[in-house]
C-alpha cells in the first residue's frame, strides 16, 4: 500500500483529537443578544427598574415591541403578576415603571389603526 492512502485517516484523526480539544474547553459561553443590554434602552427614569423587572423572565425585545398607553401596560403588568408570578409591584415603583413604559413605548399609531400595513415602507 502506498504511503499516501493513510492521508484521509491522518486528517480524521486530527479532526477527531481537535474536537475533544473543544469539550474540554467547558462549555460555550450564554448567548447574550446585543440588543439586551440596559445601556441600549431608551434613557430616562426608571430604565434600570424596568429593565431588570421585566427580563427576569423573558427579553426586553417582548416589551419593547409593545405599544401600549399607560392603562394598558398597567393591565399587561397585572397580566405578568397574575398569570406568570411577577412580583406584585405597587406605589412609587409601579408609577416610575409605568412611566418609563408609557414614555419610551406608546401606542404605535399606523400599526393599531389596524389594516394591511407595507413592511417595506419607509416608517
Ligand atoms: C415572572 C415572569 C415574568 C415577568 C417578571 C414579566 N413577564 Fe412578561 N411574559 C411572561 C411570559 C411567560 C410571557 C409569554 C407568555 C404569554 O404571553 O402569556 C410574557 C409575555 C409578555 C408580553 C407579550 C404579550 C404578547 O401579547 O405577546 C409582554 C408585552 C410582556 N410580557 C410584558 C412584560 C412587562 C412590561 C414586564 C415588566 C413590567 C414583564 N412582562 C415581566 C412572564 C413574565
Amino acid at each position: 500500500m502506498r504511503w499516501f492512502y493513510w492521508l484521509p485517516m491522518l486528517a480524521l484523526a486530527a479532526s477527531a483529537s481537535s474536537a475533544s480539544a473543544q469539550t474540554q474547553q467547558g462549555p460555550a459561553p450564554a448567548f447574550t443578544p446585543k440588543d439586551e443590554r440596559m445601556e441600549d434602552l431608551p434613557e430616562g427614569p426608571g430604565r434600570d427598574e424596568t429593565f431588570g423587572l421585566c427580563t427576569a423572565c423573558h427579553g426586553y425585545r417582548l416589551v419593547s415591541n409593545q405599544g401600549l398607553t399607560r392603562d394598558k401596560w398597567d393591565e399587561t403588568m397585572t397580566w405578568m403578576t397574575e398569570r406568570h408570578g411577577m412580583p406584585d409591584i405597587q406605589g412609587a415603583d409601579r408609577d416610575l415603571i409605568l412611566n418609563y413604559l408609557a414614555t419610551h413605548h406608546p401606542p404605535k399609531a399606523p400599526a393599531r389603526a389596524g389594516g394591511f400595513r407595507n413592511p417595506f415602507a419607509p416608517q
